[in-house]
C-alpha cells in the first residue's frame, strides 16, 4: 500500500485453530482474497434461495494467516505510526467476534515478548523515531479510554499524575481547530518507551479490575489507546508546529445478541455493543457513499469519539479478526462484510499544522501595528484625519463646535465617524459646561464670543488675509483671537482689513493662479501671479503673538486680563516646548513665503516680458495690415517679428512654465508649513485651555 493513500487499509487476520475448515474458508494465493462457502442451513431445507447464496468472495489489502506478530505490525501498523510522527492522524481498529484475536493483535500476549501486539511495537517505534529525528522536538502524551455500555471510562485516571482527569465525568467534545476530543480524559506525558508501556499495563490492569469489580467482561467494551504527538522544528524558528493522534482501537466483540442467547446484564451489554457497532457500520456506509453529506457520528459515544479517526484526513486501517471454524461461519461472514464496506471508505490524509497562539498573537499584533502605520500614512497622503484623533484634531473639532454654536460657522463637514463622535462629545460638553461652571473665565470667554459673534464674523481678519489659503479659521481665532478683535475694533490691522475687503478673499478667488487649477494639475494659463499684500508680510509671528498673547495688547475688559497674562505665563512655562516648536515652524513658514514671493515676482516678470512681446507683435501686425501691403505684393517691414523674435517668445513661454512649476511646488510647501503652524497653534491653545481649566478648578477648590 502507498503511504498516505486515500484508502482505508483493510486486512483479515485468521486466528489459528485446530479446527480450521478449509472447505468453508479458502485463502487465495494472491494473499488478498478470502472466499467463504456457506453450507445450506439444515433447519431450512426448503429455502432454495439461501442455498444459492453459498459462495462469497472478499478482496482486501491482505489476508494474514499464520503470520507472526512482527509481520502483522510491519504490514498493518508501521506506516500509520510513521505517518503520525509526520503529523497525520492515524487509526488502527480491530473488529471481530469475541475470541477472534482482537486483543491479541492489539496488545498481544503479556507473557511473551515475541508475541507482543501492535501497541507495544508502535510505542517502541515512536520513541526510536523520536531519538532519530533530531531536527524536531517531539512531545508525546497518552490516554486510554474505555467505552462500556455508552459510558466513558478513563483507564488511567487512577494515576496520581492524571492532570486533566475530571471528577465530573467525561464528554465527547468538538472544538474548531482542535477537532474531537474527550473532555475530562487524562492525558499523560511520556518520554520513553518504558514510561509508555507502564501506562499500557496500568490501563490494562485497571480494565481488568473494573471488569471484576463491576462484573463485566472486558470484551464487551471498546478500548481506545491514543498517542497524542506534537512536533516542532528545532531548526526553523517559526510559530508552526504539527500535531497528530494515533488511535489504537480494540473494539468489543461483534457477535449478535441472538447468538449469545443471554439475558440480564449480558443482554444489556450485547444490546449496547450491537447498537454501537451497527452505528459504526452506518457511519462507515455513509463515509463510503460520496453522495452523502451527513455522517451520523453522534449517535453513539464510539462513533463520536472516532469522528476524526475513521475517514477524513486520517490514515485508517482495519483488521478484521476471524475464526476459521465452521461453527463461527456466520460471524465470520458478518465480519468480512463489515471489512469490505470499510474498504469503500475514502480518506484524504493531511498534516495537522497549527500555529502557537502566543506566536500568532505576536504576529497579529505586529501586523496590526504595521497596518495602523500604513493607514496613518495613507491618511496623511490623502489629507484625511487618522483613525485616532490627535490632540490637534480634537482641538480643531472643539473650535468648530464653538464657532458653530457662536454662529460664525455655518456647518461642520463630516469627515469620519470618529470626528462625528468627537463633535457630539463637544456639543455635550458645551451644553454641560456653562451649567457646571457658571461664571468660570472660560465660559465667560465662550459667552462673550457668542455675544460678539456677529462682529467677530466681520472682523476675522488676521488669519483670513493670509495668502494661498493657508489659514482659514484657526482654532485660536475662534476663542481668543475673535475676542481680541472684537475688543480692539480700532486696531490698525482690523481697520486695514476692513478698508480692503477684497484682500480678505481666499486666494483662489483673489488670484488668477487658482487653487483649483493648481490642484487639478492643469496647464497654467499665462497669467500674472497676484499676491495679497498681507500674504507676504512676515508677520505671522506678530499676528499670532498678538492673537495668542493678549498680554501684549491693552485689554479693555478686565475680566480677560488675567487670562492674557496667564497665557504669557503658560508660553514660558508648561507650554514653552510647543511654543518654541510653533516659533520654529513659523520661521520656516516665513522663509518659504519669502521664497514664494521671490518666485512669484520672477513669474510675473517673465509674464510681463511675454505680454510686452505679444503686444509689440500685435502692433506690428496691425501696422502691417495698414501699410505693409502694396498693390497685392507683400513687403516685409523692418519691425515685423522675424524668426528670432518668435524663438525668443517661445523661450520665454518655456521659462514661464518652468518658473510656474517651481512656484506651485513652493506654494505646496508653504501650505504644508502653514498646516504645521496651525496644528501647533491649536495644540498650544488646547493645552493652555486645559491648563487654565485645571488651575481654575484648583483655585476654586481652594
Ligand atoms: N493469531 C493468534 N495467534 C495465537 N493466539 C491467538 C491469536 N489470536 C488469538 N489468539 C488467542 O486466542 C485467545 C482469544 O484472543 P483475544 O485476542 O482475547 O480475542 P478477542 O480480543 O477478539 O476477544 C487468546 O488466548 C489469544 O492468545
Ligand atoms: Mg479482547
Amino acid at each position: 500500500m502507498k503511504a498516505h493513500s486515500g484508502e482505508v487499509g483493510v486486512f483479515v487476520r485468521i486466528r489459528p485453530t485446530a479446527n480450521f475448515s478449509p472447505d468453508l474458508i479458502e485463502c487465495l494465493p494472491d494473499g488478498q482474497t478470502v472466499n467463504v462457502h456457506q453450507r445450506k442451513d439444515p433447519k431450512k431445507p426448503q429455502d432454495t434461495k439461501r442455498d444459492q447464496l453459498v459462495y462469497w468472495s472478499f478482496r482486501l489489502d491482505g489476508v494474514l494467516r499464520d503470520v507472526s506478530q512482527e509481520e502483522v505490525y510491519a504490514r498493518v501498523c508501521q506506516r500509520v505510526v510513521l505517518g503520525a510522527l509526520d503529523g497525520y492522524n492515524g487509526t488502527l481498529m480491530c473488529f471481530g467476534q469475541t475470541g477472534a484475536g482482537k486483543t491479541y493483535t492489539m496488545t498481544g500476549s503479556t507473557e511473551s515478548y515475541k508475541q507482543r501486539g501492535v501497541i507495544p511495537r508502535a510505542l517502541q517505534e515512536v520513541f526510536r523515531e523520536v531519538e532519530k529525528r533530531t531536527a524536531h522536538f517531539f512531545s508525546v502524551h497518552l490516554s486510554y479510554l474505555e467505552i462500556y455500555n455508552e459510558t466513558l471510562v478513563d483507564l488511567l485516571s487512577s494515576l496520581q499524575s492524571s492532570p486533566r482527569s475530571s471528577p465530573r465525568g467525561m464528554v465527547v467534545t468538538e472544538e474548531p481547530g482542535r477537532g474531537v476530543f474527550i473532555r475530562g480524559l487524562s492525558l499523560h506525558p511520556v518520554h520513553s518507551e518504558e514510561e509508555a508501556l507502564n501506562l499500557l499495563f496500568e490501563g490494562g490492569l485497571n480494565q481488568m479490575i473494573g471488569s471484576h469489580a463491576l462484573n463485566r467482561n472486558s470484551s464487551r467494551s471498546h478500548s481506545i489507546f491514543t498517542l497524542h504527538i506534537e512536533s516542532r522544528s528545532r531548526t526553523l524558528c517559526d510559530d508552526k508546529y504539527v500535531t497528530s493522534k494515533l488511535n489504537l482501537v480494540d473494539l468489543a466483540g461483534s457477535e449478535r445478541v441472538g447468538k449469545t442467547g443471554s439475558a440480564g446484564q449480558i443482554f444489556k451489554e450485547a444490546m449496547y455493543i450491537n447498537k454501537s457497532l451497527s452505528f459504526l457500520e452506518q457511519a462507515i456506509l455513509a463515509l463510503a457513499d460520496r453522495r452523502r453529506d451527513h455522517v451520523p457520528f453522534r449517535q453513539t459515544k464510539l462513533t463520536h469519539a472516532l469522528k476524526d479517526s475513521l475517514g477524513g484526513n486520517c490514515n485508517t486501517v482495519l483488521v478484521a479478526n476471524i475464526y476459521g471454524e465452521a461453527a463461527q461461519i456466520e460471524e465470520t461472514l458478518s465480519t468480512l462484510r463489515f471489512a469490505s464496506r470499510m474498504k469503500c471508505v475514502r480518506t484524504n490524509p493531511a498534516v495537522n499544522e497549527c500555529s502557537s497562539p502566543e506566536a500568532q498573537i505576536k504576529k497579529l499584533k505586529k501586523e496590526v501595528k504595521m497596518l495602523k502605520e500604513e493607514l496613518s500614512i495613507c491618511n496623511k497622503l490623502a489629507n484625511r484625519p487618522s483613525s485616532m484623533l490627535s490632540e490637534a484634531q480634537l482641538a480643531e473639532i472643539n473650535s468648530q463646535v464653538q464657532r458653530y454654536l457662536a454662529g460664525t460657522l455655518e456647518e461642520i463637514s463630516i469627515v469620519s465617524i470618529r470626528q462625528v463622535q468627537a463633535v457630539f462629545a463637544q456639543f455635550k460638553l458645551a451644553v454641560q459646561k456653562p451649567e457646571e461652571k457658571g461664571k468660570s473665565p472660560i465660559s465667560q470667554t465662550y459667552n462673550s464670543e457668542k455675544d460678539q459673534s456677529a462682529k467677530t464674523a466681520g472682523t476675522k481678519v488676521v488669519l483670513h488675509v493670509e495668502e494661498w489659503g493657508s489659514v482659514e479659521d484657526g482654532s485660536f481665532e475662534a476663542s481668543t483671537a475673535s475676542q481680541k478683535n472684537t475688543q480692539r475694533p480700532s486696531s490698525a490691522k482690523t481697520k486695514k482689513s476692513k478698508d480692503k475687503p477684497s484682500q480678505s478673499k481666499r486666494p483662489e478667488e483673489a488670484s488668477p493662479v487658482s487653487r483649483k487649477g493648481s490642484e487639478s494639475g492643469s496647464e497654467p494659463k499665462l497669467n500674472s501671479v497676484q499676491m495679497a499684500e498681507e500674504s507676504l508680510e512676515p508677520d505671522t509671528e506678530s499676528a499670532d503673538t498678538q492673537s495668542q498673547a493678549p498680554a501684549n495688547e491693552p485689554f479693555h475688559l478686565d475680566s480677560t486680563r488675567p487670562k492674557a497674562e496667564a497665557f504669557e505665563d503658560f508660553k514660558v512655562g508648561p507650554g514653552s516646548k510647543i511654543n518654541s516648536i510653533l516659533k520654529e515652524n513659523k520661521s520656516v513658514l516665513l522663509e518659504r513665503r519669502s521664497l514664494l514671493r521671490q518666485i512669484s515676482e520672477e513669474v510675473n516678470a517673465v509674464k510681463r516680458e511675454i505680454d510686452r512681446f505679444t503686444a509689440s507683435m500685435q502692433q506690428q501686425r496691425e501696422t502691417r495690415g495698414k501699410s505693409g501691403r502694396y498693390e497685392g505684393q507683400y513687403v516685409a517691414t523692418e519691425e515685423e517679428p522675424g524668426p528670432t523674435s518668435l524663438m525668443q517668445l517661445k523661450e520665454l513661454k518655456v521659462l514661464y512654465r518652468q518658473r510656474y512649476q517651481v512656484l506651485r511646488e513652493i506654494k505646496a510647501e508653504v501650505n504644508y508649513c502653514q498646516h504645521l503652524v496651525d496644528q501647533c497653534r491649536m495644540r498650544l491653545l488646547t493645552e493652555f485651555e486645559n491648563w487654565c481649566e485645571q488651575s481654575f478648578l484648583v483655585s476654586e477648590d481652594v
